[in-house]
């Protein structure tokens, strides 16, 4: 298999994953590792003194949603008694990550929350509307264009937050698992894997993700870089939540017998973790690199 056709399977296989049905179960779990940065966002965005000092109101987009973790983190910082102030959409590619949002949206009284599918590679929402827009963990997955678009859907005076990854801790767990196989399949390196996810796009440096922001016009543009060591429940619900990682490493295997060396690999990820736990009730640990952009539109919190 060519480099070129490795890299389009992987990157069909990445965008069929989002449509499984079981993806936002296996999925809620990865909140611990993108929960954080959701934080760094909201924090940054000043929107809890705006609404409580200011009385503003929110129209924010939770762009690549999954399972609502930036909507979690707004709802979180704003007073109840303000939460009328408050309007998000979630949007995102996959129906099931979107119908879990809805129902969390319904268990804990988010009346402002909306959600509706939209597709990073061709979004089709009115400009000039979003008076914020939260791209927590999606924008390495799509073409450069799309945090362009992402602008135009801006107010003036509105605010974009993104994040990247400079590292995922997930790597050198599954190559151990790898390497204590007695065949063991191919392995890409980790650049290999970022750069065919990333479509080749240096997301991964703080550097560029700057750039990005800056070209599209963004002003005040603001960089954390923030390591984070995650916990990610027990060997079990590790390996469930390894589903969509997996999906990018099996990519660059034969599809003859994909599935099989998966399986394999798993099962040796499993003892892996198992040993780093301690034990099948122990936790396990990840730790995460996140690259937190962040800018506004001109006329600078004009509306905030
Ligand atoms: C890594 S998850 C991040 C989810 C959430 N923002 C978070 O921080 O936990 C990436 C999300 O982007 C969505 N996604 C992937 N490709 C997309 C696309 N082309 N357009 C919109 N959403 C997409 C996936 O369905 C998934 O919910």
């Amino acid at each position: 298999m060519s480099t070129t056709q490795q890299a389009n399977d992987m990157q069909k296989n990445v965008r069929e994953g989002w449509q499984d049905p079981s993806i936002a179960e296996r999925y809620a779990r990865a909140e611990a590792a993108t929960r954080p940065y959701a934080n760094i966002i909201i924090d940054k965005a000043s929107l809890a003194s705006n609404i409580t000092d200011h009385n503003c109101t929110v129209n924010a987009l939770d762009f690549g949603c999954g399972t609502g973790v930036v909507t979690a983190a707004l709802y979180d910082i704003v007073p109840k008694e303000k939460w009328s102030n408050v309007k998000v959409l979630g949007g995102d590619i996959s129906p099931h990550m979107l119908d879990y949002l809805r129902g969390r949206g319904e268990k804990n009284g988010w009346t402002g929350l909306t959600t509706q599918i939209v597709d990073g590679a061709d979004i089709q929402l009115n400009n000039n509307q979003f008076t914020h827009i939260f791209a927590n963990a999606i924008i390495f997955f799509l073409p450069l264009g799309a945090l362009e678009k992402l602008f135009d859907l801006l107010q003036p005076g509105g605010f974009i937050g993104l994040t990247t990854w400079a590292s995922f801790g997930w790597y050198s767990y599954v190559e151990r698992a790898v390497n204590n196989m007695s065949n063991p399949p191919f392995l890409p390196t980790f650049s290999e894997i970022r750069d065919s996810l990333q479509k080749g796009n240096a997301w991964h440096e703080p550097a560029f993700v700057k750039q990005q922001l800056e070209e599209t016009g963004l002003q005040d543009v603001e960089l954390v870089v923030e390591k984070r060591n995650v916990e990610c429940g027990t060997p079990a619900q590790f390996c469930e939540s390894m589903m969509m990682p997996m999906t990018i490493v099996s990519g660059h295997w034969k599809e003859s017998n994909r599935q099989e060396t998966l399986k394999e690999v798993m099962s040796e990820l499993k003892k892996v973790m198992i040993e780093e736990a301690g034990g099948e009730e122990g936790m396990c640990y990840m730790q995460m690199e996140g690259i937190v952009g962040v800018g506004w539109k001109s006329m600078k919190k004009a509306k905030w």
